[in-house]
C-alpha cells in the first residue's frame, strides 16, 4: 500500500510545486523512447498545453520528429508537424538533458531474450540515464510493460543513490501503457490509465501531471498492483485466444464450424466474451508480456500453468495452418515443394504496419522449409526480411492470385478485395474467416 512517509516541509514543497506546474501546464514533460507508445503520449501532453522534450537513442527517430515527420501510423505527420512547428514538441539524443523535464515518462522496449526470459536491459539503461541527472522536484513514471517489482526493486534503489528521497524530493510511479495501435475508437487520450505510485504523494503528483492529457486516470495502491494490471490484461487475452484456438482445432476434428459456434455463443448477453481464433498471436504485447509474469513467478517457485498452456497452443497455430495449406494443395494433386503460395497480410493484426512477432513470419518460414515458393502481399508492409533475404510485397492483382497454387489469408486488412480473392484463388486457406464474414456482411 502506498503510504506517505514523514512529510517534512520539503516533501510538501516539491509536491506542491509539481501540482502547480500541472495546473498551469508549465511543467516540462520528458518522454524517453519515442516509439509506438512514446510518440502518441508526447503528442497528447503537447496538445494538453505542456511543452514536451522527447529522448531517444536512435538519431533517425529524433531527426524525423524534429523535422515534424511521424514514424508512428496512429500519429499523422500533419498532427505532429503542427506541434513541432509551434515549439511544443522537440526531441534529442542527449540524455544529459534528462535533468530538464519536471516529469519523465519511460516508454522503452521490454522484449524477451533468446531464452524467452525478460530482457530488462532497455529499462535498466533508461533508469541509469535518469538516475544520473535526477533532481529534486522530478516525477518519474515507468510505462514499459514489465514484471511486478521492477519499479520498486530495480528503479527505486538506482534513483535513491542520488541521496534524494522518494515521495518527498522526487516521485516515482508505474503507469502501464494500454495503447492499441490501429484502434479507431480508443487511443492514448481516451483509454483509462492506471497509476500506481511508490507513495501516495507519488500517485497524486503523477495523476495531476497526466490528468490534462488523459481523459480518465485510475489510481491503484502500489506500483506492483499497476504492473500486475497490465500483465493480467494481456494474460487474459492470451489465455482466451488460446482457448478459442484450441476450440478451432476441436471443431475441425469434429467437423463443426467453429465460427458458427462462437457467433452463437456470443448471443449470450452475460458471462461470455467473444474471442476469435486465428493464425497465432503477434505484436509486442500478447506473445511476450505473460512471460514476464511467468518468469517472476518461477523465481518464487510457482509455475503459471495457464500462461504456459496458452502460449503453447498459440505458438502451434502457424503449424496448424501450414498443414491446412498442405492439405489444400494435396487436394489439387500438388506437393508443397515447388508450389507457389501467396500469403495475404503479414502484419500481426489488421490495418497496422507492425510485423513484430507476427505469426505470418512463422507461416512463411514453415512453408519455405517445405520447399514452397512463398510470395506475400501486405498494403502496410512493403518488404520483410526472412532468413537474411528481403521479400517484397507483390501487388494483389487477379493475375497474382491466379498464379498462386494456394492463397493463405493471415491478416484480414479491411481494404483487401476478399470477393476477388475468393473468386480467383485456386485454393484458399482463410485463417481469419475473412472471406465468409465479409460475404455475410454484404
Ligand atoms: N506497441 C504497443 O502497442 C504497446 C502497447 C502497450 C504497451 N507497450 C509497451 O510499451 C513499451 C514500449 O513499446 P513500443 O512499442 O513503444 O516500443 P518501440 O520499439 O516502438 O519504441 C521504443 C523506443 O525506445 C527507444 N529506446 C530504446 N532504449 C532507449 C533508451 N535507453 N533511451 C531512450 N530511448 C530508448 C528506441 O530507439 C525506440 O524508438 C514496451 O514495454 C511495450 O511492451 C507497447
Amino acid at each position: 500500500m502506498a503510504t506517505d512517509g514523514p512529510r517534512g516541509a520539503s516533501a510538501g514543497r516539491h509536491e506542491q510545486a509539481l501540482l502547480a506546474k500541472a495546473r498551469d501546464r508549465s511543467a516540462l514533460i520528458g518522454i524517453v523512447g519515442l516509439g509506438y507508445v512514446g510518440l502518441p503520449l508526447a503528442v497528447e501532453f503537447a496538445e494538453a498545453g505542456y511543452r514536451v522534450l522527447g529522448f531517444d537513442v536512435t538519431p533517425r527517430v529524433v531527426d524525423g520528429i524534429n523535422a515534424g515527420h511521424s514514424h508512428v501510423q496512429d500519429i499523422p505527420t500533419s498532427r505532429l508537424a503542427k506541434l513541432v512547428k509551434a515549439g511544443t514538441i522537440s526531441a534529442t539524443t542527449d540524455l544529459m538533458r534528462l535533468k530538464e523535464p519536471d516529469c519523465v515518462a519511460i516508454c522503452v522496449p521490454t522484449p524477451l531474450s533468446k531464452t524467452r526470459d525478460p530482457d530488462i536491459s532497455f529499462v535498466s539503461a533508461a533508469t541509469d540515464s535518469v538516475a544520473q541527472t535526477v533532481r529534486p522536484g522530478q516525477a518519474i513514471v515507468l510505462q514499459s510493460t514489465t514484471y511486478p517489482g521492477t519499479t520498486r526493486e530495480l528503479m527505486l534503489p538506482a534513483l535513491e543513490k542520488s541521496g534524494l528521497k522518494v515521495g518527498e524530493d522526487f516521485f516515482l510511479a508505474f503507469s502501464p501503457e494500454r495503447v492499441d495501435p490501429g484502434n479507431a475508437k480508443y487511443n492514448t487520450h481516451n483509454t483509462p490509465k492506471i497509476v500506481g505510485g511508490v507513495t501516495a504523494a507519488c500517485t497524486r503528483v503523477v495523476m495531476a501531471l497526466y490528468q490534462p492529457a488523459i481523459e480518465t486516470l485510475v489510481p491503484v495502491s502500489s506500483p506492483e498492483a499497476a504492473e500486475l494490471v497490465k500483465l493480467l490484461e494481456n494474460t487474459f487475452r492470451s489465455v482466451n485466444i488460446g482457448l478459442v484456438n484450441e476450440m478451432a482445432i476441436v471443431c475441425d476434428k469434429l467437423g463443426v464450424d467453429v465460427w458458427e459456434v462462437i457467433d452463437a455463443a456470443a448471443t449470450k448477453p452475460f458471462g461470455f466474451l467473444k474471442f476469435t481464433p486465428g493464425p497465432g498471436v503477434g505484436g509486442h504485447c500478447i506473445p511476450l508480456d505473460p512471460h514476464y509474469l511467468a518468469w517472476k513467478m518461477r523465481s518464487l517457485n510457482y509455475r503459471t500453468r495457464f500462461i504456459e498452456l496458452a502460449g503453447e497452443i498459440n505458438a502451434e497455430m502457424p503449424e496448424y495452418w501450414v498443414e491446412k495449406v498442405v492439405s489444400a494443395l494435396n487436394e489439387r494433386g500438388k506437393p508443397a515443394k515447388g508450389s507457389v503460395v501467396l500469403v495475404v497480410g503479414v502484419a500481426y493484426k489488421k490495418d497496422i504496419d507492425d510485423l513484430r512477432e507476427s505469426p505470418a513470419l512463422d507461416i512463411i518460414k514453415l512453408l519455405e522449409r517445405l520447399g514452397a515458393i512463398v510470395r506475400y502481399h501486405d498494403p502496410y508492409i512493403a518488404e520483410l526480411r526472412e532468413d537474411g533475404r528481403i521479400l517484397k510485397s507483390v501487388p494483389l492483382t487477379a493475375e497474382a492470385v491466379r498464379n498462386a497454387d494456394c492463397v493463405v489469408i493471415v491478416t484480414d486488412h479491411t481494404q483487401l478485395d476478399y470477393a476477388m480473392l475468393s473468386k480467383e484463388a485456386k485454393a484458399l486457406v482463410d485463417t481469419r474467416h475473412a472471406v465468409a464474414s465479409r460475404a455475410a456482411a454484404t
